[in-house]
């Protein structure tokens, strides 16, 4: 006779997804706290443009966090409401990196949540992702720029 699997030891497309998408959220967060942290406190001569940079960045991040706490909620989960730790540098260049080190990552769960939305039959979850994974390129593009030339 086949054991069975209790309900929360089955596979569930859905339940994998929601998980996930909580994961993500608390990215967001961690994302928005850290842009306005650094945007904050960076010094020295590229101060203004990296002040700019930073900021701009906020609204992104945060748009991101409400697609995915509506998307939690609609699908009856509870958005989380701690971020992932933020790292907290001081000196312009580590904050580049540190910030293009989120970004790199958050692109990699970004496309493994895509292909967890289809599964989940999630399928404009998925398509918003495209637009989501298409702003996370573009911020860690700019990075990998401001970072090539640095003195
Ligand atoms: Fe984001
Ligand atoms: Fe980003």
């Amino acid at each position: 006779m086949a054991t069975k699997l209790a309900p929360d030891q089955q596979s569930n497309p859905a339940k994998e997804l929601l998980d996930g998408l909580n994961e993500d959220l608390r990215g967001e967060f961690q994302a928005v706290i850290m842009y306005r942290l650094y945007a904050s406190m960076v010094q020295g001569p590229y101060r203004q443009e990296l002040r700019t940079f930073f900021s701009s960045e906020i609204a992104e991040e945060l748009a991101h966090a409400q697609i995915l706490a509506d998307k939690i909620s609609a699908m009856g989960g509870t958005p989380a409401a701690e971020p992932s730790p933020v790292r907290v540098v001081h000196e312009a260049k580590a904050m580049l990196e540190t910030a293009l080190k989120a970004e790199i990552e958050t692109i990699e769960r970004y496309v493994k949540r895509r292909t967890q939305a289809e599964d989940a039959q999630e399928h404009g979850l998925a398509a918003q992702f495209d637009d989501i994974i298409a702003d996370e390129t573009n911020h860690r593009d700019e990075l990998r720029q401001m970072l090539a030339r640095w003195p």
